[in-house]
């Protein structure tokens, strides 16, 4: 099927999403809830684009609509741009402690609007470290509480029993909104110290015991293989292919 994304013809497969199929042809649309690993979630609205259909023209979020008909679709307007500045000025409010969020409201040139302010807050809610946890780690985390109150924790903010300590929420985060410490005695998330253990190759501290268990129990990655980091399991790897070449 054939459709125009900003005057460019463009082929898509049914059912693709805009985003994908803008992303595959170089056509940048701005994401923050997104991520290449788990699709969209349709959650920040800052991938919205005009779409064009035979009747009706809609501001839609591009990374979770699927292309099923044909459509033009504009990925930046005055209504685009306008809409994209008020959801950043709306998500700074929510975490004006996370850098991140600070200079997308800068570099956007956003205005102030006239919100209650969230002090302490680094998080906007983009549900990327759930997604990231439920697909990579233990579904250690979730959104609790409800409304203004609602924020990811571990459940009762207590320290979790299933987390393994892969830090993978901590390291999709956007906005760096999770805590984490690594130390030589052990890395902290969520209220859990867990120890770490360190490639026997180049010394690096790169997983926890738990994460490690873990990996070995879902994919067979066990005894020595588990005991290297990951630059160092795939230099093991090219080592082995060249030596079997000779
Ligand atoms: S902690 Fe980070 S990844 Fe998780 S919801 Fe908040 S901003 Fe998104
Ligand atoms: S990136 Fe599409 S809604 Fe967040």
């Amino acid at each position: 099927m054939k459709i125009r994304i900003d005057q460019q013809e463009i082929d898509v497969n049914p059912g693709e999403t805009i985003l994908e199929a803008a992303r595959q042809n170089g056509i940048n649309i701005p994401t923050l809830c997104y991520h290449e690993a788990f699709g969209g979630q349709g959650m920040c609205r800052m991938c919205m684009v005009e779409v064009k259909t035979a009747h009706s023209t809609n501001l839609v979020a591009s990374c979770t609509y699927p292309i099923n008909e044909v459509i033009e679709v504009h990925t930046s307007t005055p209504v685009i741009e306008k809409a994209r500045r008020t959801i950043i000025a709306l998500l700074y409010r929510t975490a004006p402690q996370s850098e991140f969020m600070k200079k997308l409201y800068q570099e956007y040139k956003c205005v102030e609007n006239q919100l209650e302010i969230n002090e302490n807050e680094r998080c906007i809610l983009c549900r990327l470290c759930v997604r990231a946890c439920e697909e990579i780690g233990s579904s250690a985390i979730s959104a609790i509480l409800r409304g203004t109150e609602k924020r990811i924790s571990t459940p009762f903010d207590e320290a979790s029993t299933v987390c393994i300590g892969c830090a993978a929420c901590a390291n999709i985060c956007p906005t760096g909104a999770i805590e984490l410490s690594q130390t030589p005695a052990g890395r902290t998330i969520w209220n859990r110290t867990f120890a770490v253990v360190t490639c026997q190759r180049c010394g690096q501290a790169f997983a926890t015991r738990e994460q490690l268990d873990y990996i070995a129990q879902h994919t067979g990655i066990k005894g020595s293989e588990s005991k290297l980091c990951d630059d160092c399991r795939k230099k093991n790897l090219a080592a082995q292919i060249e030596q079997y070449a000779q």
